[in-house]
């Protein structure tokens, strides 16, 4: 079977950080998302992933390649952002011709059986089966009302609070029969969920596979913070099993787990790690600094004694001696943040920003 991930959006919720690498790339407890999207992928026999990128593409394909274990890697890069279903029409050469197939929204961790979705999409004779989660309040989603044998009644994308027809919600994956290619219009912007889904549903060619494990969708601040909270949870503790390279803390370091420490970071003593932070490869820690629940990105320089709390640190970010951060900052790429001072209350500062003088948020400073 072939997968096609979506992984070509602006990320524009994400910014400062998604205006200098794609949301596929942003690191959850020391991998980036994609990849733990492409292990699991690997791991369940998928022939071959395809990556519907548009947006800072390169970057994607200097880190994955053409390869990931045994699983192809291919790459349809639109010429200008397709939308959901527009990008599933452009890798038609790439679908056609390999049975039904999965589509993933890239921003979504999840822990799907692609198997026995398939087993349930194939009983069915399904034109398409969408994933369907229980949430609480779905009216953020594409919520559907449901007949006999899982049949999709209707599809509503983004339903006024109050009348969402269920707590059931489009979980953003998708098993497609390759005759949807043609229900997709070439060459423009094309929405899955306003415009192909509702037609189907009416047809009664809509099928919902219920999904219960987990299912963290990444579209701000908040959700990224709370995928790293749950993937350091499984991870510390047991690094090998998920193929992650983490340091071993050296004496006079205190980690309290759940963390992550790259094997590649550096961590100075009296430091202070955790709980529930990450630290990516490059990022030097100096003595007696502190970093709680945040996630340091690659390559951080943090000063003596500094203290950084609940916040995310760019790529290359140089936090000075003693300064403070956090909590609910972000500093996006290459920011200075001089000896002393006080970066605080979800200030989000733009990258290659030189702080001069405290900032207090909430704020955006550019
Ligand atoms: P926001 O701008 O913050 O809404 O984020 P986003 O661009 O990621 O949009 P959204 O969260 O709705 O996207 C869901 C998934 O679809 C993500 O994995 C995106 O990368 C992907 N995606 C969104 N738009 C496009 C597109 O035009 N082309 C491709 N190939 N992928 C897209």
């Amino acid at each position: 079977m072939r997968a096609l991930i979506l992984a070509g959006g602006y990320a524009t919720r994400l910014r400062p950080l998604s205006c200098t690498r794609p949301k596929a790339l942003f690191p959850v407890a020391g991998k980036p998302m994609l990849e733990w999207l492409l292990d699991g992928l690997s791991a369940q026999g998928v022939e071959a992933a395809i990556l519907a990128v548009n947006y800072l593409e390169d970057r994607i394909k200097l880190r994955f390649g053409s390869r990931h274990g045994d699983m192809r890697i291919k790459y349809s890069k639109e010429p200008h952002p397709l939308g959901t279903a527009g990008p599933i029409r452009y890798a038609r050469a790439l679908l056609e011709g390999h049975g039904p197939f999965l589509v993933m929204n890239g921003d979504i961790m999840n822990e799907l059986s692609v198997a026995d979705m398939l087993e349930f999409h194939m009983g069915r004779g399904a034109a398409a089966t969408i994933a369907l989660h229980e949430v609480e309040d779905a009216s953020r989603f594409g919520a559907v009302e449901l007949g006999d044998g899982m049949r999709i009644r209707r599809f509503v994308e983004k339903p006024k609070p109050g009348q969402e027809p269920s707590r059931l919600i489009n979980a953003g994956m998708y098993i497609l029969e390759p005759e949807i290619l043609d229900m997709i219009p070439d060459g423009r912007k094309v929405s899955l969920e306003r415009e192909i889904f509702p037609r189907l549903a009416e047809e009664g060619r809509l099928f919902g596979y219920r999904y219960g494990g987990l299912w963290l969708d990444i579209g701000k601040f908040d959700d990224y913070i709370r995928a790293n909270r749950v993937y350091l949870e499984r991870v510390s503790g047991n690094p090998k099993r998920y193929r992650l390279r983490a340091l071993a803390p050296p004496a006079g370091v205190t980690v309290e787990p759940p963390a992550f420490i790259s094997d590649e970071a550096k961590v100075g003593a009296g430091a202070r790690v955790g709980p529930y932070s990450s630290i990516s490869e490059g990022s030097v820690l100096a003595e007696r600094a502190q970093v709680r629940g945040s996630i340091l990105f690659e390559g951080v320089e943090v000063g003596e004694g500094a203290i950084i709390e609940d916040s995310i640190i760019g790529e290359g970010c140089r936090i000075g001696k003693g300064a403070r951060i956090g909590p609910g900052c972000v500093l996006g790429d290459m920011v200075q943040v001089r000896d002393g001072l006080t970066v605080s209350n979800r200030a989000v500062v733009c990258h290659f920003k030189e702080i001069e003088a405290d900032v207090a948020g909430p704020i955006n400073v550019f």
